[in-house]
């Protein structure tokens, strides 16, 4: 299958650039979808659109027996791209920047390389091409829509590149991959007035200050050590003259932890721990927690078992690392809420020993000679699932 992959490592890198050229935002994926519904016309190979807004969901195989997923995220972020290159985002402040112009082209090659086998597939591949995986929800709403079902999926796989990595090797483990997460967002309301005569007025900047202070307790001194969370102020907004202290100040951030219940927690005391201290200091903070909490991804131990040993067969066993949980979020954790199956890093550190950027930098690369691997890896994982399910 590598071998295969390698002779479309043209085509699929072609595909990426493309993409890469124009990013676009959560459920604006029109371009980006386009090109792959083209594509799947072009092999003609069928598929279902729209899902979830600019979703498509692919089919191969013969339709008798089991029924196994692959999964690709569309979407780009708004990042002004800083990477020189021929095929630099064109859009100004949008980029991919986490690197889903790669796993779309990845499954891409990973249907080529499936419709040339068609006759081997023994039951059905969907290849669910998913909008708005940066907070969003576009997995939720996919899956909302059916994505999973007729015929019922039974594992489902999916790829991040990775850029911590060396190229081509895979990661993963079993249990909680990646972590809940959910946004924040506090704004404190104050009395402005003037900065000489603060007495006249209730300080909304000085209050955020302590409430960026006090909900660092909430972990250090309410978590247990041995428990990952993590509470991050990210933005703070207020003020615009020296001289005047303002009305109001709005902080962003985000809320994280391995599990469903310890990302409540969290929000439970940022909730209280903001609103007091704002009454302390006779101010008031309104606490919400906006869009979609996104679970945690939960790779179950069989599929990344077996994706484990087909990755070794493939890419030898040094290639293949277990690892510890990450605390970024991923909606692929929607799809492993509802059926078994396995998330993986793949390697697309760049040659060389370079500065490494990392996901949703501008400086962001990936190593393009990974694209063939990670198509491999989607398509062989799809056969092997198929005959383990049988
Ligand atoms: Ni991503």
């Amino acid at each position: 299958m590598l071998a295969s992959a390698a002779k479309l490592s043209d085509w699929i890198v072609g595909i990426r650039r493309e993409l890469h050229e124009y990013p676009e935002l959560m459920y604006e994926e029109i371009k980006t979808g386009a090109v792959v519904r083209r594509t799947l016309d072009e092999l003609g190979i069928k598929y279902k659109y729209p899902m979830a807004t600019t979703g498509i969901v692919a089919a191969i195989g013969d339709g008798k027996g089991p029924c196994v997923a692959l999964r690709a995220d569309m979407d780009a972020l708004p990042i002004h791209e800083e990477v020189d290159v021929p095929f630099r985002s064109k859009v100004d402040g949008k980029m991919h920047a986490c690197g889903h112009d790669c796993h779309t082209a990845m499954l891409l090659g990973a249907a080529r390389l499936l419709k040339e086998r068609e006759s081997d597939v023994h039951g059905t591949v969907k290849l669910i091409f998913q909008p708005a995986e940066e907070g969003g929800a576009g997995g939720e709403r996919m899956c909302d829509e059916g994505a999973l079902n007729n015929p019922d999926v039974q594992r489902i796989f999916g790829i991040h590149v990775w850029p911590y990595l060396p190229m081509g090797a895979v990661g993963s483990r079993t249990g909680v991959f990646l972590a809940a997460a959910g946004v924040l967002e506090i704004t404190v309301t104050g009395r402005g007035g003037h900065a000489a005569m603060p007495h006249t007025t209730l300080d909304p900047v000085m209050t955020s200050a302590k409430i960026v202070t006090e909900l660092q307790t909430i972990v250090s001194r309410e978590v247990d050590p041995l428990e990952p969370a993590v509470i991050s102020v990210t933005t703070i907004h207020g003020g615009d003259a020296h001289n005047v202290i303002p009305q109001s100040v709005k902080m962003g951030g985000t809320v994280r932890s391995l599990t469903l219940d310890g990302l409540r927690f969290l929000q439970k005391r940022v909730r209280e721990v903001a609103q007091q201290v704002a009454i302390a200091n006779r101010c008031e903070a309104t606490v919400e927690f906006p869009g979609n909490d996104y679970p945690p991804v939960l790779n179950d131990a069989t599929a990344w078992g077996s994706a484990r040993a087909m990755a070794e067969e493939m890419l030898g066993k040094n290639a293949v690392v277990e690892l510890p949980p990450v605390m970024g979020g991923e909606d692929f954790a929607f799809y492993t809420q509802r059926v078994p199956g396995c998330f993986v890093v793949l390697g697309v550190k760049q040659d060389g020993d370079g500065p490494v950027y990392g996901v949703h930098h501008p400086l962001f690369t990936a190593n393009e000679k990974a694209l063939p691997v990670g198509a491999a890896l989607h398509a062989s994982y799809a056969l092997r699932a198929l005959e383990e399910l049988r």
